[in-house]
């Protein structure tokens, strides 16, 4: 069922947010951090729609969950999640349960019947119609909204975000690589970058609001264009950087066939761009990245983390790695256990292949046996533990500018506020002592002098700068 809603015209925009002013919104959400800023994008349709938006689903009149579709996984989460709802659902029958992101996309309409609780499902192109489609849920209608576009960027929504530190920006948005294992180019559609000058105000502006970290963000940011003024990404970096030259700059996500050496002396060049690159290997054997469409071979991909190290020998670097894809023997993944030897990545993301329907690998087959793919797993697993723990304790003894978060997971768990926990440029988790009787606040930058570590985490105490 696909349910086309017309649009409202501005008299009716206006209408709709005077009705709706003390309705509340709950947005969940799941998956990459594109999925973080997009929910900031909806949450600032919707503000302007009339919606406050709640931290708590409890008083919500609307409650969006913004999904991921990357691994099957992700779908069975907010499989179970729905069945949560369903109690939600029963105390308060006017309740609006909507699906966004790139599962609605994948499942379009058949989400409308589960559980007899989902009343919106909207794809990732599509989020100016969430007021649209949640009046119209009110109203007792189900919509459904998938259509992608080769355009739509957002550029001129201000996202509503809720903390007020570090803050996320899409600079592109879709993905045209068509990794044969990746459902995203499916769900997010053709690759289209916004305009450089929005997005250099955009970072200018959050530097003037207060934040004081900026993560850019794209499925996969260095092959981004802006075609009228034929910039680059690295065009676009240097433009930030000296937009707001105290706010520190992060971006995510590359690929190794666009690491560009121009991109890597831009990043050298700006102390406040983070020397922190995430650089996705997904396999060590050059036969698996072929299969997977990855266009680099190991060897270039080698070649890049060389040149990053000529230009920042200290850069951090974290990967992505998928073992069990179709075909892999032992050999296989003997070589990307040895890449990983070889780089010596700072941190990992480590996932069983997952088939995904439609994709190229779909039809490959899924022959490498589950216990095989989760015995490769924790292999990767514990040699990555273990490296991540060496590189960590080399840092015992040194000195880091850390931005102050707040208070470490477990001060917020057991209600203590006794340890406090930062980041460094390199991207890594600092927890340091806290008392009342300290001079800094969340937000600032101070010293911490690291005195003990382990894989995940530094420790050590606050010096003066
Ligand atoms: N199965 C397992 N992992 C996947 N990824 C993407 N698609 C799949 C899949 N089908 C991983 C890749 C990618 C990261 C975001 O998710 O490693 O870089
Ligand atoms: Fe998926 Fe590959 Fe695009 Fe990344 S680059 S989003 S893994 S298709």
């Amino acid at each position: 069922m696909n349910i086309e809603l017309p649009i409202l015209t501005s008299e009716q925009e206006t209408e709709v947010a005077e009705q709706q002013l003390n309705r509340k919104l709950y947005v969940e959400t799941y998956g990459c951090q594109m999925n973080v800023n997009d929910t900031e994008i909806v949450q600032g349709v919707m503000h302007k729609h009339g919606y406050d938006v709640t931290d708590t689903p409890d008083n919500a009149d609307v409650i969006l969950l913004n999904t991921c579709a990357i691994r099957d996984n992700a779908e069975k989460k907010i499989h179970e999640r729905l069945n949560h709802l369903k109690y939600y659902k029963k105390r308060n029958k006017d309740l609006v349960v909507g699906i966004l992101g790139c599962m609605a996309e994948r499942l379009r309409g058949d989400l409308l019947g589960e559980k007899n609780l989902v009343d919106l499902v909207v794809g990732p192109d599509e989020y100016r119609r969430v007021p649209e489609l949640v009046e119209n849920a009110l109203g007792g209608g189900q919509g459904v909204a998938v259509k992608l576009s080769r355009v739509e960027t957002y550029d001129d929504i201000i996202p509503l975000r809720t903390e007020g530190i570090s803050s996320w920006v899409s600079i592109m948005r879709g993905c045209d690589k068509f990794c044969t294992f990746c459902v995203v180019p499916f769900t997010r559609g053709r690759e289209r970058s916004r305009g450089m000058q929005s997005i250099v105000d955009e970072v200018k502006y959050l530097w003037d609001s207060g934040f004081k970290e900026t993560t850019l963000l794209g499925q996969n940011v260095n092959s981004y264009r802006d075609e009228e003024g034929g910039y680059d990404f690295a065009d676009l970096l240097d433009a930030c950087a000296k937009a707001a030259p105290q706010l520190r700059i992060r971006y995510t996500t590359s690929h190794p066939y666009d690491m560009s050496d121009k991109l890597i002396e831009t990043m050298a060049m700006h102390k406040n761009i983070c020397e922190y690159i995430h650089l996705p290997v997904q396999s060590g054997s050059d036969r698996i990245l072929k299969l997977m469409n990855r266009h680099y071979s190991v060897e270039h991909y080698i070649e890049r983390i060389a040149k990053i190290k000529e230009y920042m020998p200290n850069c951090a670097l974290s990967t992505d790695i998928i073992v069990g894809f179709c075909t892999e023997t032992e050999e296989d993944h003997t070589m990307t256990m040895q890449l990983m030897r070889e780089v010596r990545y700072d941190g990992a993301y480590m996932f069983n292949y997952s088939p995904r329907e439609n994709t190229k690998a779909w039809k490959m087959g899924d022959d490498v046996p589950d216990e095989v793919k989760t015995r490769r797993l924790n292999e990767i697993i514990e040699q990555q533990t273990k490296i991540a723990a060496e590189i960590n304790k080399t840092e015992e003894g040194k000195t880091f500018e850390v931005l102050v978060e707040g208070p470490s997971k477990s001060s917020t768990k057991n209600n203590s506020n006794d340890q406090w926990r930062g980041r460094t440029d390199h991207n890594k988790i600092v927890v340091f002592p806290h008392s009342e009787s300290v001079s800094y606040v969340v937000g600032d930058t101070i010293n911490v002098r690291v005195n003990r570590s382990t894989s995940a985490t530094l420790f050590g105490d606050v010096v003066a700068g």
